[in-house]
């Protein structure tokens, strides 16, 4: 009898993914004024700037989520805000501009200048007046004075209130599982673009006169970063993965098919803190992690660098060495020290630790020389360092590395076992050059002219060169809204001069296809999940992570689920609406 109902119902689950392959919410416009392709930070602040200049727009993204990277992300720098104010910062543009353009040594002035003036009122005046909330100011490697500014919790606090102001326009709708494969180019112009629908596998071309690629970054395609490596730096014996699938370059290689130039291509913000993510079973994607406790020590047993040191300067160092990887150690006392991020680690236990506990993720043993056995790593040198590193500690000063000095507070010893080593590499994470724009977020062409009828914003722009060759904390997720906003407004202006339509008029063409949802809920469990998650289907990424996540933190279904939030694919605005009511349980923090 149970497994009868448990039959019936997962067909019922089954049926209702068959039956609504790939609704969009809203139905399309029927002459869209613009396609925006990327639902990120960067192509939602395009759309809310096109709608409300009045345009028609119309949203694609490969996910059946909004925020993109942004979801996971941190802090935002942003110069003279009423935040730092109010916590007594003084800061200019031109004191921003100094520290920028030292840090990253060969930023673009131009583009650095433009967003040092301007974030105040284009980022800061613009997210706060939609509800955002920066909660606190804090410092950053590149700079002076505090100027990273944080929402609570993780900066899905940014990105959902612009989402959720685009998602109430009637003049912007949303296309989900949509994957923009090529530009359409007619009479030296882009006209839309061609899709593929991924739940269905339908294909269908979307025009509009102007389209704003804000696809991303391409830092997951690790044959791409190594194919356009900087340089200056040594090549990684092996490079972690560190953002997320769309990450590829699908936007980077239908601009160049259009014509497009790129610039600073070489150019990447690499972590050195990646963890080999032991749910991966090929072990490319990274998760990252670390120990403030901790020493580095490379293959030989020693330490290379100062663990507290710069990033930039610490990337160079690891670079150097044979491989290009370190293991942290430390010891039990240190142990709760030891974090992860990543939304499906926020809760990890400590009791049972899902990494320093499993022998395939960290090694543990009771005694330096078998931590060396069981890592590899030479027993007396590692036994030697240690040592050394604790005599340091007695004597109140890193002479090795600088890691701590007289005055200072020293670090804990490494002497209470067990002990543990935890070997990190390498990781990919942000892209600092990328496809040309000029500062009305124009795509240009080798030349130097624009490619008509195509805009780019956001990380694909490399986030406009104001990293140049060193990343700066929270200069990336400013750049997306600052050139989304540049391509809306530049289209809406083009769309002013040209257009024979009144804008004021109420915008034509939104149809909500609002069926109304089920007034009760049907019971489920986890069991229900299983058939669904069984296999990866194109489409359903982000189910499939979160509802991984669901499972193995035993949530009752109807945690987030209700009569509004049914067990199917989202048909409407209202259901959207309420959907990112439950975001935060898995991306908070
Ligand atoms: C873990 C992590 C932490 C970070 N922390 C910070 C931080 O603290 N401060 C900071 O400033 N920056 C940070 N960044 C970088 C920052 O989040 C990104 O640079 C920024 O959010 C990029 O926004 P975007 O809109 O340009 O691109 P994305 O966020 O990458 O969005 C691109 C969107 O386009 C979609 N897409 C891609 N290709 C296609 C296609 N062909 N068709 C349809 N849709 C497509 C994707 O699904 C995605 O939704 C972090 C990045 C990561 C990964
Ligand atoms: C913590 C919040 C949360 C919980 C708990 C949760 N879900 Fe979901 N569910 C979501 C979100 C968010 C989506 C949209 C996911 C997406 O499109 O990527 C969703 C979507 C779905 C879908 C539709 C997928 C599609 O075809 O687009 C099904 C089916 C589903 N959930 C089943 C379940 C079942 C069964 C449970 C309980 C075992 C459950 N969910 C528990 C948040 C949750
Ligand atoms: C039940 C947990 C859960 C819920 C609820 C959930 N997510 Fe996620 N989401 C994840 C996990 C796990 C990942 C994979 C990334 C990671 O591990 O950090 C992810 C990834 C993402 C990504 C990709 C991030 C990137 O790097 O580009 C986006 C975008 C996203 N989620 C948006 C949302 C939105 C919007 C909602 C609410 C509608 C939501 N998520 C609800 C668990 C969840």
């Amino acid at each position: 009898m149970l497994r009868m109902r448990k039959f019936i119902i997962l067909l019922a689950v089954g049926a209702a993914l068959v039956a609504s392959g790939d609704v969009p919410e809203a139905q399309q416009p029927a002459q869209p004024d613009a396609i925006v392709v990327g639902a990120g930070l960067a192509g939602l602040s395009a759309a809310v700037e096109m709608g409300r200049a009045g345009l028609n727009v119309l949203v694609l993204d490969m996910n059946s989520v909004a925020g993109g990277h942004a979801v996971l992300a941190g802090g935002v720098a942003l110069v003279g805000t009423p935040l730092q104010e109010k916590n007594g910062v003084k800061d200019s543009s031109d004191a921003a501009y100094k520290d920028w353009m030292q840090w990253t040594v060969d930023a673009d002035p131009q583009w650095t200048r433009f967003y040092v003036e301007n974030s105040r009122a284009m980022i800061y005046d613009w997210v706060t007046a939609m509800g955002v909330e920066f909660v606190r100011v804090g410092g950053g490697q590149a700079n002076s004075v505090p100027r990273i500014h944080f929402t609570k919790g993780r900066s899905i606090h940014l990105v959902m209130p612009i989402f959720k102001t685009a998602l109430a326009m009637p003049n912007v709708s949303f296309v989900w599982n949509a994957k923009a494969e090529r530009l359409v180019v007619e009479n030296g112009r882009v006209q839309g673009v061609t899709v593929r629908h991924l739940r269905t596998g339908r294909t269908e071309t979307l025009r509009a006169p102007h389209t704003v690629l804000a696809t991303g970054g391409f830092e997951s395609d690790l044959e791409r970063v190594l194919a356009n490596w900087t340089p200056s730096l040594p090549r990684p014996d092996r490079l972690l993965i560190g953002s997320a699938i769309s990450a590829t370059g699908s936007g980077h290689d239908m601009a160049v098919e259009a014509g497009a130039a790129l610039s600073r291509i070489d150019r990447h913000y690499i972590y050195i803190d990646g963890l080999a993510d032991p749910r991966d079973s090929q072990r490319i994607h990274a998760l990252t992690g670390g120990n403030s406790r901790a020493i580095w020590v490379n293959a030989q047993g020693r330490r290379f660098t100062n663990e507290n040191g710069f990033d930039k300067t610490i990337l160079v160092d690891l670079l150097q060495q044979e491989p290009s990887s370190y293991w942290a150690v430390f010891d039990e006392a240190a142990r709760e020290n030891f974090g992860v991020r990543g939304a499906a680690w926020v809760q990890t236990p400590m009791d049972v630790h899902p990494i320093l506990d499993n022998p395939d993720a960290a090694h543990k043993a009771d005694t330096l020389e078998a931590l060396a056995a069981k890592a590899k790593l030479p027993a007396a040198q590692l036994r030697e360092t240690i040592a050394r590193f604790n005599g340091m500690i007695e004597k109140g000063v890193d002479t090795d590395f600088g890691r701590f000095r007289g005055g200072q507070k020293p670090p804990t010893m490494i002497a209470k076992p067990p002990f543990y080593a935890v070997q990190f590499f390498p990781m990919t994470r942000k892209n600092m050059g990328g496809v040309a724009i000029d500062l009305q977020a124009r795509v240009l062409n080798r030349a130097g002219q624009p490619v008509p009828g195509l805009f780019a914003s956001g990380e694909i722009t490399g986030s406009v060169g104001i990293n140049g060759s060193h990343g700066m904390d929270g200069a990336f997720l400013g750049p997306a809204i600052l050139t989304g906003r540049l391509a809306g407004r530049t289209i809406a202006e083009l769309r002013r001069v040209t257009s024979s339509r009144d804008l004021s008029q109420a915008p034509a063409g939104r149809i909500l296809s609002d069926a109304t949802p089920s007034a009760t809920l049907p019971s489920r469990t986890a069991a229900d999940l299983q058939p669904l998650l069984a296999k990866p289907r194109d489409g359903f990424w982000h189910f499939e992570v979160s509802h991984k996540t669901v499972v193995e933190r035993k949530y009752e279904c109807t945690l987030c689920h209700t009569a509004q939030l049914p067990f199917a694919p989202i048909t409407t605005t209202t259901q959207r609406e309420a959907q990112t009511q439950v975001c935060f349980n898995c991306h908070d923090r």
